[in-house]
């Protein structure tokens, strides 16, 4: 049984334009210990996929269908008690924005005391934070329980949520965007540091990003996200080096490396479309370089081309 397995999700806003549906068929899955990576230009619904699965977007007003389950177990048949529950203990995320994330006024140590007695109050002490502080790659880390979040640098604010993220001992990680606001040289250090992590602790990432540049040194597989859908899925390997989707393609032609300087890169032509009206039949079609008039007369199907390399997209021979 995957640790994670999401089914056909639909999920649909209510907005002053009336209901969006933001996610659109989605599934996925990640087994225990696996780092998946959610790539795709911002606006394409990986965040609300990240929260949908401790069903962190209120419904109602949202509305939601198909199936997340968790260790077996369906999130949206889950009473609020259980969801508390699983949300630190089996699911913790860290967000984009460490110096907004954390408390301002409360100390380092205070903050992952406090996740400490939430989740595992047998072992909430002050050696237990340490340690955590240690295990996130913080240097002297008995003086730094007495910081607070301004005393520290973006890095360090990043390493601090992983240890909060980290005091539940979550089953899986769910990082969304966690390196974008810090510069290229910590960046490469706290996905060193989610590498690491991986293999000490056995758990499973979700790692959101928008650049495919930066996953090559950490994903298992890679799920690709297109305007509210999955357009490729595969091992990392095979999704990195030969993407068979032309959206894939065109994000790999316009992914910074991790580590290059001033990259002259273009933009993928055009924008992503808003959810509210989507174009017909394929959504990337009105941006694609290989798009066939009857591309957007027809939604393609999600098909596996390889053995567990799934392409939505019938042009995209291997
Ligand atoms: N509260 C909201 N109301 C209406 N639309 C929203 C809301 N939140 C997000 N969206 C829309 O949902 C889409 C996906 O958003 P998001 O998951 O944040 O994308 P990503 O994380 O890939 O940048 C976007 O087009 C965004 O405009
Ligand atoms: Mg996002």
């Amino acid at each position: 049984m995957p640790l994670l397995e999401i089914k056909n999700l639909t999920l649909e806003l209510a907005t002053a334009d009336g209901r969006v549906r933001v996610l659109d068929g989605l599934s996925l899955s990640i087994a225990r210990g696996e780092t998946l990576c959610l790539v795709g230009e911002s606006g394409c619904g990986k965040s609300l996929t990240a929260l949908s699965i401790a069903r962190l977007v209120p419904s109602p007003p949202a509305r939601y269908a198909g199936q997340i389950l968790l260790e077996g177990q369906d999130v949206l048949a889950m009473s609020p008690r259980e969801l508390r529950r699983i949300r630190g203990r089996v699911v913790s995320y860290v967000f984009q924005d460490p110096g907004a994330a954390l408390n301002p006024v409360l100390k380092v140590g205070t903050q992952i005391m406090e996740m400490l007695k939430l989740h595992r109050p047998e072992k909430a002490s002050e050696t237990e934070v340490i340690r955590l502080l240690k295990l996130v790659g913080i240097p002297a880390p008995e003086q730094r329980v007495d910081n607070y979040p301004f005393q520290l640098s973006g890095g360090m604010q990043q390493r601090v949520m992983l240890a909060i993220a980290l005091a539940a001992e979550p089953a899986l990680l769910v990082a969304d965007e966690p390196t974008t606001a810090l510069d290229v040289t910590v960046q490469a250090q706290i996905l060193e540091l989610l590498r690491a992590l991986k293999h000490q602790l056995g758990m499973a990432i979700l790692l959101i990003t928008h650049n495919l540049g930066i996953v090559g040194e950490v994903a298992d597989r890679v799920a690709v996200m297109y305007a509210g859908q999955i357009v490729e899925l595969g091992p990392a390997p095979a999704v990195l080096q030969n993407p068979l989707h032309p959206y894939t393609k065109a994000l790999k032609a316009t992914a910074p490396q991790l580590g290059a300087t001033r990259a002259r890169l273009e933009p993928i032509p055009g924008a992503v479309p808003s959810l509210a009206a989507p174009p017909p039949g394929c959504r990337f079609a009105p941006r694609c370089k290989i798009a066939r008039p009857d591309c957007s007369e027809k939604v393609p199907e999600l098909i596996e081309t390889l053995p567990g390399h799934w392409v939505r997209c019938p042009y995209s021979a291997p």
